[in-house]
């Protein structure tokens, strides 16, 4: 059985105070409500360090990473840098770090290949906006993102890494992927893994769902058979809904 995974993505949200707050109500839910997924959350770096230091329950892991390993690169945060204060591992790729900073596959790949080689566990995002989806692309899109950042990896390393689909058009938007919708793409970069690593790894690896989870449609979309839980921006930020989320497992 592959794992399943409910992940909270942040984003730049929460002050240290309400960081703090959320991430202990996160650790005493956990406690009193085992859970049948895997817990974590994708938090801003100054928070990092001291989440890490207090929160054993559920996974710590940065938003990015730098490409580059040490050196003259004002404001990047290193892969070693993250390993050396405990976190857990990276989110890379997001649709926000390509639109906004103008990522590529080659440097996602790049991000993805540092944090391996750092002991720090990658979630991969891919995912087309809009206009790919409406001109019928959507596949091609994910295809060329996902070979073009993963296919240098070993078999060894890719079975390390978790794939997050986001479809643009669904994150913060409200509109959700159709759980067929989500099925039928998952299934697609599940056979895609197949075709190049072979159908055992590629049934061992988990893909998540992203783009407006929320506790009204979780379960309908971790019920499919290629989702494997959901990488999560809005409803992870209180502990109501981000709570909900986790118990869809329960449910499952
Ligand atoms: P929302 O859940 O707010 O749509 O964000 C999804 C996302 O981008 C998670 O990385």
């Amino acid at each position: 059985m592959r794992k399943k995974i409910v992940a909270g993505n942040w984003k730049m949200n929460k002050t240290r105070s309400e960081a703090k707050k959320l991430l202990a109500e996160i650790d005493s839910y956990i406690q009193s409500h085992p859970p049948k997924c895997e817990v974590l959350v994708g938090i801003p770096f100054v928070y990092l360090e001291n989440a890490k230091a207090n929160h054993k329950n559920f996974g710590i892991y940065s938003e990015d990473i730098s490409e580059h390993k040490s050196g003259a690169y004002t404001g990047e945060i290193s892969a070693e840098m993250l390993t050396s204060i405990e976190a857990d591992g990276a989110i890379i790729g997001h649709s926000e770090r390509r639109q906004y900073h103008h990522e590529t596959d080659e440097q996602i790949g790049a991000k993805v290949k540092i944090a391996l080689d750092n002991g720090l566990n990658p979630i991969f995002c891919n995912g087309e906006v809009l206009e790919e989806r409406k001109a019928g692309k959507h596949f091609d899109v994910v295809k060329k993102q996902t070979e073009t950042a993963l296919f240098g990896l070993t078999a060894d390393e890719i079975k390390k890494v978790v794939i997050a689909y986001e479809p643009v058009w669904a994150i913060g938007t409200g509109e959700t992927a159709t759980p067929e919708q989500a099925q039928e793409i998952h299934a697609f970069i599940r056979s895609l893994i197949a075709e190049k690593y072979g159908k055992d790894l590629a049934d061992s690896l988990s893909i998540l769902y992203g783009g407006s989870v929320k506790p009204s449609n979780a379960k309908e979309i971790f019920s499919k058979p290629d989702v494997d839980g959901g990488l999560i921006g809005g409803a992870a930020l209180n502990i109501a809904d981000f709570s909900a989320l986790i118990d869809a497992y329960a449910e499952i």
